[in-house]
């Protein structure tokens, strides 16, 4: 593949603080969709941690059947095989975990707490969508064989097309700083090392370290919102990664949905 200016295998490994996630790690320059080649690499025995990265996708997707657009040159397409031990009822805060990582690494990149994740899969920065998370799991008996993490995380991009669901940005139309180009390499190293510690966090100790980390992030809470035919307002996250809304017959759980803000 042609050189990448910002983005190298090298250059994220020399950056990487974390025990398992990078160490094993592949760039492409195009492919389909980097959750589908990790979920062949997981079957074909890689081992925990292990990434691929690429610079485009030709069918990235989104979560509930939607297309993430991955333009090349410009953002960050990763997929990581995780080999967590999990049951299938625990993606929703496991992605919830992930999300904070991803806010995590989003502060981390702008200098300034402004990421908020808003249930259940994406980071925002002043309401509107700087990445996105799909969890992917395939099971072996109750617990999952392996989990494939894959997050879109938009870097450089500074253009976005006006019918998408939510408004896009980007960590260089966030910044401060006018016209900034952040190093993908850095942005994906501090990625790693920040999703594997909450993967971990979320294995040893449960939905319980999320908790305050949510109260600081979560996007729209205290807001009046429609999800999954109901309206209410945002209470927060219960410990099954259910979002809990007071609605008018008292507090509800939903399990999964789009939010959308009322009026
Ligand atoms: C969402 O917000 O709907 C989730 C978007 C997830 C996109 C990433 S990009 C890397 C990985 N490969 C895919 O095809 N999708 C995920």
């Amino acid at each position: 593949m042609e050189p990448l200016i910002d983005l190298s295998v090298e250059a994220v490994k020399a950056r990487l603080h974390t025990t398992r996630y990078g160490r094993s790690i592949e760039l492409v320059s195009r492919t389909g969709s980097t959750n589908d080649d990790a979920r062949a690499r997981a079957q074909s025995g890689a081992p925990d941690g292990h990434v691929i990265v690429a610079d485009s996708q030709d069918t990235g997707r989104g979560s509930r059947g939607r297309t993430w657009l991955s333009p090349p040159g410009q953002d960050l397409y990763v997929s990581i095989v995780a080999r967590v031990p999990v049951l299938p009822s625990q993606l929703p805060p496991l992605t919830l975990a992930v999300g904070l990582a991803v806010a995590e690494t989003v502060d981390a990149s702008l200098g300034a707490p402004r990421a908020r994740v808003k249930w259940p899969n994406d980071v925002w920065i002043d309401d509107r969508k700087v990445a996105g998370v799909l969890l992917e799991g395939s099971s072996a008996g109750q617990n999952l064989e392996s989990v494939i993490i894959g997050i879109g995380l938009n870097v450089n991009r500074d253009e976005f097309p006006d019918w998408l669901d939510t408004p896009g940005t980007s960590l260089r139309l966030g910044s401060q700083t006018p016209g900034v180009r952040f190093e993908r390499s850095l942005v994906l190293a501090r990625l790693l090392d920040d999703v594997e510690r909450w993967v971990d966090r979320f294995v040893a100790h449960g939905v319980e370290p999320m908790v305050g980390a949510l109260e600081q992030r979560l996007a729209l809470r205290g807001e009046r919102v429609h999800c999954d035919g109901l309206h209410g307002v945002v209470e927060g996250v219960s410990r099954s990664g259910a979002l809990r809304l007071r609605t008018e017959r008292g507090l509800q759980e939903v399990f999964s949905g789009r939010i959308e803000r009322l009026p």
